[in-house]
């Protein structure tokens, strides 16, 4: 049993959403392309799984949220795929690849063949487990990764409102969870080996901002510690957790964020890795031209900081897959992807984006009492990374043209005098 396409687009994520709407306003043929995807629906903003989904009061649901709306495009809905002859074969696992064969194989026993694979498979949650904890398959225990992780979610938080909650895990899924937890009523208190909040991208003065808003919400922080075991009742729910500093926390649920793993498994031995994501080139394609990478999964060159990186964030899995598919549609006008990283978040009323590096040192400007602050990272005196809460579009337009310029900075304290006016200006 077998079918052959084109292109092949294995996942069926944000990369892939992005990457089916280029490859139609670029021309391609009914029957040329084809989408396989572990999850039983058409691609859409992962985002939204961790927002509009958890609230308590009119949740967004599919199909509001099918890419491409996060990027102001058309909602491409199944019909869209259809009318398109685009291919989804959903619910299906690929669980082998053969890169010099051209071929995948289904977990249903499928060979699908193709021209060019674009590899958008994404990562997986960590699990406990693989820090040494069991209790991850207990009913109350939650991860955040797709939609079926989002609906289990919502189930056990509304067997819980009033009850308590420990979030292990002070990253995005961390905080963005823990808003949605309060909203929905829920007590909640996070855990995490750091010293403060999104440790990966904050410094300690943009972290107790945030830390201080949801503390006024009743939210409770544990600090540089880490869970070391579960208590259960009898039928192997969790009604505690045991920390490693020795305290114990009653629990009705436990929702857990402790970072990824990109999908590379299929293609190790096969392809070049770098960075734990498949290595690519200006143009996303691996060490074999017929493959390409893109969103999660892929390591790419940031020209702008001369290194290669793999970055976990929408904009940066929507850009790609959109080069990519430029890439291969039309070689020679083409150029190089040269992405500026770009990542935001929103919890309760905030909103942030953060453009760039966070390396270096760090000036902090604007008056973080108020709605809005932000910071400038200066290395080898140029700017080359910035973060701003509360900025208007222009604003965040400001820092994000200012960082991709890397102006040279000699003062730094007057950089934090100049605040916005400084990107503003440069
Ligand atoms: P993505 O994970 O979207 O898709 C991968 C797809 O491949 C999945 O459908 C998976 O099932 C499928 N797949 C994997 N292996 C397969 C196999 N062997 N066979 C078949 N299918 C397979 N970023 C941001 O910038 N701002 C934000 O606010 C958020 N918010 C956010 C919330 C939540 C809850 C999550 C989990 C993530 C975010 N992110 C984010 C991150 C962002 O969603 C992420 O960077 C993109 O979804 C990456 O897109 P990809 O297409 O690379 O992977
Ligand atoms: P993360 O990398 O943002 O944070 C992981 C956190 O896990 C760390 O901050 C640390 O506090 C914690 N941690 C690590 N080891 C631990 C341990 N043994 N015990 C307890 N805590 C531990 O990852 P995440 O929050 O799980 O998010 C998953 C993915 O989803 C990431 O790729 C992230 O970029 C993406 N995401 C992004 C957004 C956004 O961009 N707004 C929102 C949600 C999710």
């Amino acid at each position: 049993m077998g079918r052959a396409f084109v292109y092949v687009i294995l996942g069926g994520g944000v990369a892939a959403g992005y990457a089916a709407l280029e490859f139609t306003k670029r021309g391609v043929s009914h029957g040329e392309l084809c989408i396989i995807s572990e999850e039983p629906v058409a691609p859409y903003e992962r985002p939204a799984l961790s927002k509009g989904f958890l609230l308590p009061e009119s949740p967004a649901r599919l199909p509001s949220f099918h890419t491409c709306v996060g990027a102001n495009e058309e909602r491409l809905n199944p019909k869209w795929y259809k009318e398109h002859g685009i291919e989804l074969v959903l619910g299906t696992r690929v669980k082998s690849a053969d890169v010099r064969r051209k071929t995948l194989l289904t977990a249903t026993g499928e060979t699908i063949s193709y021209k060019i694979l674009i590899i958008a498979t994404g990562a997986r949650a960590l699990k406990l487990e693989e820090f040494g904890v069991s209790g991850s398959e207990a009913e109350n225990v939650c991860y955040l990764r797709d939609l079926a992780d989002a609906n289990s979610l919502v189930k056990v938080m509304q067997s819980c409102a009033g009850g308590n909650a420990v979030v292990i895990g002070g990253g995005y899924i961390g905080m963005e969870c823990t808003a949605s937890l309060v909203i929905n009523k829920i007590n909640v208190t996070m855990v995490f080996p750091e010293a403060h909040c999104m440790a990966r991208l904050f410094t300690p003065k943009i972290a107790s901002y945030y830390e201080d808003y949801y503390q006024s919400k009743g939210v409770k922080f544990i600090k540089g510690t880490v869970l070391s075991s579960f208590e259960f009742d009898s039928s192997g729910k969790v009604t505690a957790v045991n920390l490693r500093d020795g305290s114990r926390l009653p629990a009705d649920m436990v929702l857990v964020g402790i970072g990824i793993r990109p999908n590379t498994s299929l293609f190790e031995g096969q392809l070049t890795l770098e960075k734990g994501g498949i290595k690519v080139n200006g143009k996303l394609q691996t060490s074999n031209n017929s493959v390409y990478a893109v969103g999660d999964v892929a390591a790419f060159p940031v020209k702008l900081f001369g290194e290669t990186r793999r970055l976990e964030h929408v904009d940066s899995a929507r850009k790609s897959a959109k080069h990519a598919v430029a890439a291969i549609l039309e070689p020679e006008k083409t150029g190089e992807f040269d992405y500026l990283p770009f990542f935001y978040s929103r919890v309760f009323a905030f909103s942030w984006q953060s453009f760039g590096d966070n390396a270096g040192e760090v000036v902090h400007f604007g008056d973080s009492s108020g709605s809005t602050f932000g910071a400038y990272w200066i290395s080898k005196g140029h700017l080359v990374g910035s973060f701003l809460e509360g900025g208007t579009k222009e604003e965040y337009e400001a820092i994000a043209n200012a960082t991709r310029l890397q102006p040279a900075v000699e003062d730094l304290a007057e950089v934090g005098r100049q605040g916005l006016n400084f990107a503003l200006t440069v």
